[in-house]
């Protein structure tokens, strides 16, 4: 990207060209991504733009509040209150790849509706570089890529980031003045918290992993890592009060990295790292221990599934 304000302005004109007359529809994650690839839309087609936003209950702490005022002033804003529905579709899935399988069809059926309803024509996706690279592999499967165009019959893919890597969004979501809580939040994966819990995603772990996270983010944010985040891994023995309990294990990790395709797991201090360990085990009394990832990517992988 040669400069932001010339991107903006072309970028503008394209997407308005590309949807013409007609409606579209766009899924907003909560992300930097989709917030600013929905922003750029918003400014080129105004109300023929629809957002739809899911709450699969994957989410982190919040993010459905904080997708309702930032995107306040669209009136197109769709919230759809889907948690029960994920939660129940990933009943018994203990395989990654299933369960993002399961995430990305129920996503796909749950986003179908809106964009028959308002007769979509286009889809307009904060796909960005890194994610088409990834998706062309066989890494993993980011939902957020494949799926939707085949499943819904759309005129037109429009896809304004394709080409940019995530620190170059940031800054066309600076300059299109999103607030600071969507430009410089740490990306979180479209399956949400269910990459961050080894086996079956159930309300309890989720209930735990979604704490966990919250501390974490709020702990590390100041050593600004590309990405910190909390795992829930499965259960261990712990003592607490006079009690021997069978609690949960929780993985932290906090890693740098500028496009997300390598990293390195960041050097945090013992103190910081004991305050989130003390935070996450006295919050929830289910958690027994805490540790701390110091693996690289590769050969780890950023998410835990
Ligand atoms: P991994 O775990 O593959 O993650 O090292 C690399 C980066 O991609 C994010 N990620 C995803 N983002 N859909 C997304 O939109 C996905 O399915 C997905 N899986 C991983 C991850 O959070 C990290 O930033």
């Amino acid at each position: 990207m040669v400069d932001v304000d010339s991107f903006i302005d072309e970028k503008i004109e394209e997407i308005a060209d590309e949807v013409g007359g007609a409606n579209a529809v766009i899924g907003l994650s909560g992300g930097v991504d989709s917030s600013t690839a929905a922003a750029l839309a918003y400014e080129a087609i105004g109300d023929q733009l629809t957002a739809v936003y899911v709450d699969t209950g994957l989410m982190r702490k919040g993010e459905t509040d904080q997708i309702r005022e930032t995107f306040d002033y669209m009136d197109s804003l769709r919230i759809i209150e889907a948690q029960d529905r994920f939660v129940d579709a990933l009943a018994g899935e203990t395989d990654p790849e299933e369960k993002r399988h399961v995430i990305g069809e129920q996503f796909i059926r749950e986003f179908e509706e809106v964009a028959r309803e308002v007769d979509a024509d286009s889809l307009v996706q904060g796909t960005i570089y890194p994610d088409r690279i990834e998706s062309e592999g066989t890494i993993k499967s980011h939902h957020n890529v494949g799926g939707l165009p085949e499943r819904i019959d759309f005129d037109g893919i429009v896809e304004p980031m394709r080409d940019l890597y995530k620190d170059e969004v940031r800054e066309v979501a600076r300059e299109l003045g999103l607030e600071e809580i969507v430009s410089e939040r740490m990306p979180f994966p479209g399956p949400g918290l269910a990459v961050r819990i080894i086996g079956e995603v159930t309300e309890e772990k989720l209930e735990v992993a979604r704490e966990a996270n919250r501390v974490v983010e709020e702990e590390l944010e100041e050593h600004e890592p590309w990405q910190a985040l909390a795992a829930v891994l499965g259960k261990a023995t712990g003592v607490k009060g006079d009690n021997r309990v069978h609690g949960w294990v929780v993985a932290v990790r906090s890693v740098e990295s500028r496009d997300g395709m390598t990293a390195r797991a960041q050097n945090v201090d013992w103190d910081t790292l004991q305050r989130i360990q003390s935070r996450i085990t006295g919050e929830n009394e289910d958690v027994a221990r805490v540790l701390y990832d110091v693996t690289h990517k590769p050969p780890a992988t950023i998410e835990y599934e």
